[in-house]
């Protein structure tokens, strides 16, 4: 992790938290430019001169990103938690009481659990950090914007099409409000890829022929069932598994290839996909009612095709790569090297950086600078692309935009109780209809 020093352009720009606040509404944004501040003057803010940061969603991800933006802004502290579970907030707090033991103004009284603890996060802090699950994604936005406060909010944004839909309308209005929503689709943010993408893009190894992205590792962590656990508990704690939870791995993992792939092509998204699947080693009962491998082709308006492999078996080959063919030369995406005909023609030999910190240092500095970031377009598309495979898996048909866009499949009940919850059946293709 690089040090508060390090940390360069942000920590010299702080400002205060009522110019942070001042400088958030879009009809002030531009007026006010806070980047000439001195960092000495709030180096050590306290009171009403901080940035409140709420997070909601304890877990690893999380407690990562809590750090990451504390340490955007010499006056941001963690100032609010939620999470379903106190077991989960308790650890993620003695964390980052030990990470960034400065920056934690955590008080027992602004520590929240259950499905409601959302709502007062947002409502006593200045930047929400949405870290929990995917499948409670778009109603967190929602709530955020509607709060008009700045968001961060992990990948993927939604697990069915209509919690895309309203992560799209959250986002436009996020727009109108000038608030920043910053997505954890993170290679975005990794400078060695964009200097690889921004290639690409300018095309520098000539047009794009076909392109293939690998996602293929194995077991991840699963939770057991204990007693006194209702269904709800254990299918939220044991989340990855469920398909209203997580949506599949196809969609909480291989977002990040699939984003990349759409991102080489100029954020424009697949017109079509085809695609086989299934579960056929993670079969017990732990491992809910997703697949464990999918292979997916989408195809674009021009013709191109990406190829795309994700699967989550232990003891076979792994691979977490990225590959864009072109007219002149093949591109190594997470290598940052072009090559043809077997030589290296181009390499990536810039600055490298933490791109979990960058996120965060990025949307701060845009904040101050009055042009809040909003990467609402792509990681609500790029969330869409990945349901559309899932589809295309689950169905065996080929899926169109279209019919993934429009879908009025939504997964996951229709309370949040503590109590019991069905599990849907393994999806079969050919039988599982498209919804
Ligand atoms: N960008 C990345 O590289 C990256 C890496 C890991 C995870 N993630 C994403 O971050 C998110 C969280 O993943 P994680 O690995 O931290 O999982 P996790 O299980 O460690 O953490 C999720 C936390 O959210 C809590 N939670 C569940 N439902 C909630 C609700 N309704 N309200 C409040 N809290 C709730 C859980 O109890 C848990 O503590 C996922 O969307 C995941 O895909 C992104």
């Amino acid at each position: 992790m690089p040090s508060d020093k390090q940390r360069g352009a942000t920590q010299r720009k702080a400002t205060s938290r009522r110019s942070f606040l001042r400088n958030s509404t879009a009809a002030t944004a531009a007026a006010v430019s806070l980047a000439s501040l001195d960092v000495s003057r709030f180096a050590h803010a306290a009171g009403s001169d901080i940035i409140k940061v709420g997070l909601i969603g304890c877990g690893g991800r999380g407690t990562g990103a809590a750090a990451q933006s504390v340490r955007a802004a010499p006056n941001m502290r963690l100032y609010a938690m939620a999470d379903l579970f106190r077991d989960k907030l308790d650890r993620s707090l003695a964390t980052l009481r030990k990470t960034v033991p400065d920056k934690v103004e955590v008080s027992e009284d602004r520590c929240f659990t259950g499905f409601d603890a959302y709502k007062h996060v947002i409502e006593c802090c200045d930047v929400v950090l949405l870290c929990t699950p995917p499948h409670f994604r778009p109603e967190h936005l929602r709530a955020a914007v509607e709060a008009k406060k700045h968001i961060f909010a992990e990948k993927p944004v939604a697990v069915d099409a209509p919690g895309v839909r309203s992560v799209w309308e959250s986002c436009q209005k996020a727009k109108e409000y000038g608030i920043a929503v910053v997505s954890g689709l993170c290679w975005r943010y990794h400078y060695g890829v964009r200097e690889t993408m921004k290639r690409v893009l300018d095309g520098e190894f000539g047009d794009i022929i076909a392109l293939q992205t690998n996602y293929v590792v194995g077991y991840l962590w699963s939770v057991p069932r204990k007693p006194g656990w209702s269904d709800m508990e254990w299918q939220c704690r044991n989340w990855l598994y469920f398909q209203w939870l997580s949506g599949d791995h196809i969609v909480e993992q291989h977002i990040h290839s699939l984003d990349k792939m759409a991102w080489a092509m100029g954020d424009t998204y697949p017109v079509k996909a085809w695609g086989l699947g299934g579960r056929q080693v993670r079969v017990e009962p732990i491992y809910g009612n997703i697949y464990d491998h999918h292979a997916v082709v989408f195809e674009f308006a021009n013709g191109v095709r990406c190829f795309s492999y994700c699967r989550q078996i232990s003891g076979c080959y792994n691979d977490v790569s990225d590959h864009i063919f072109c007219t002149k030369g093949h591109v190594d995406v997470l290598k940052h090297r072009a090559t043809y005909k077997g030589k290296t023609v181009w390499r990536y030999r810039g600055k490298s950086n933490n791109m979990y910190q960058t996120e965060h240092d990025e949307m701060m500095q845009s904040i101050f600078d009055g042009k809040p970031i909003n990467n609402g377009e792509y990681m609500t598309k790029s969330t869409m692309m990945a349901i559309m495979g899932r589809m295309a898996t689950y169905t065996g048909q080929v899926v169109t935009w279209e019919q993934a866009w429009n879908s009025k499949q939504r997964l996951g009940p229709d309370k949040y109780e503590w109590g019991p919850v069905e599990i849907q059946p393994v999806a079969k293709p050919g039988r599982t209809p498209l919804v």
